[in-house]
């Protein structure tokens, strides 16, 4: 299943692509500032981040790759050619990423930048800025190339089955997703287009230079936050929790409503109110490490956000809270969800 995110200054999608089996996740082309949604939106479906991915270093807006990697301890990884000192792991083409019972397999799809990288799972495949809704990323700066891009895409992307269905990088139109039969008939800039055709193409458009190229691209051969981080909170999974809490030490702070408490009781937790930031701050101060938990996984994620930006940080929200804890696993993905 895939979950598709909006970032509206920069026109940007971000997407979480899970494994329903396991509930590991990987977030593809995070933007820093969005930290706080993308692991709400993980906590929403009880998921744990296995794998944050850059499709590319990014010109136009800052990556959230190390924000998220504080939060979830996932690994960050980046196409190898994109030169990165920030991110886990250089990806090269042919990769296989595990996640659940299958893996993400990493395809080079270079032209648009040298690094450029796609990333297929199942029949889907993310293709960045190499390949966009009857378009493609320009190639114009950070050593783009025509040449290689319309390799990547002719020969690379347009090889998949024409029911592949495509997720962009961006879309200014808010159009969702396409699929490669689709592009292959109505892209025009490729559609009925040989290799001279296209690099004169590209060489014509006349684009302005992305407002932010001179902070983000640094920015982002580093993870993206180079200056100063964004403070989100730290994540657990409920059966992590339950194996690592230790009641000499460690405080479990139930922020569920009397209701909830009544049908079922947690043992060694003490109650508190998800918005009483006091009270919470004086429990973390008094504790090693204090795990909030309520119903869904939503009220300890806002009381463990409201936390972290006071500079505590001894502070955990469980994923998926009771729900997660008693198996009974989250509800189904719904809110612009796609299977
Ligand atoms: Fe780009």
């Amino acid at each position: 299943m895939i979950l598709q995110l909006f970032d509206a200054p920069s026109s940007t999608y971000t997407y979480i692509v899970l494994d329903e089996a396991s509930r590991d996740a990987a977030l593809i082309d995070p933007v820093l500032g969005h930290a706080s949604r993308d692991l709400a939106e993980l906590a929403r479906h009880g998921l744990r981040l296995r794998w944050i991915l850059d499709t590319h270093v990014h010109a136009d807006h800052e990556t959230g790759a190390n924000a998220l990697k504080t939060a979830t301890g996932a690994t960050s990884a980046v196409g190898a050619a994109c030169l990165s000192v920030g991110h886990d792991r250089a990806l090269r083409d042919g990769d296989d990423l595990p996640l659940g019972i299958g893996a993400i397999h990493v395809m080079a799809t270079p032209g648009h930048t040298p690094g450029s990288v796609s990333y297929r799972w199942g029949n889907n495949i993310f293709t960045g800025d190499a390949l966009l809704i009857e378009g493609c990323g320009r190639t114009d700066f950070q050593d783009g190339s025509s040449d290689e891009l319309y390799d990547s895409i002719t020969g690379k992307l347009f090889a998949l089955p024409d029911a592949t269905i495509v997720w962009p990088g961006h879309d200014y139109r808010f159009r969702g997703s396409t699929t490669i039969g689709h592009e292959k008939r109505c892209n025009p800039r490729l559609a009925g287009k040989d290799r001279a055709a296209f690099r004169e193409l590209m060489a014509n458009l006349k684009l302005a230079p992305p407002k932010q190229i001179e902070q983000a691209v640094p920015a982002n051969r580093h993870g993206g936050a180079l200056q100063s981080g964004e403070a989100v909170p730290s994540m657990v999974m409920a059966r992590d929790m339950a194996q690592e809490f230790d009641a000499a030490q460690d405080a479990l702070v139930d922020l569920r409503d009397d209701d909830h408490v009544r049908a079922d009781t947690l043992p060694h937790a003490q109650r508190a109110d998800y918005q009483d930031v006091k009270r919470l701050i004086a429990l973390a101060r008094s504790h090693r490490r204090v795990f909030l938990i309520c119903h869904t996984g939503r009220r300890s994620l806002i009381a463990a956000d409201a936390l972290i930006k006071t500079g505590i940080d001894n502070v955990w929200s469980v994923t998926g809270g009771m729900l997660a804890l008693r198996d009974g696993g989250p509800a189904a993905c719904e809110a612009h969800s796609h299977d």
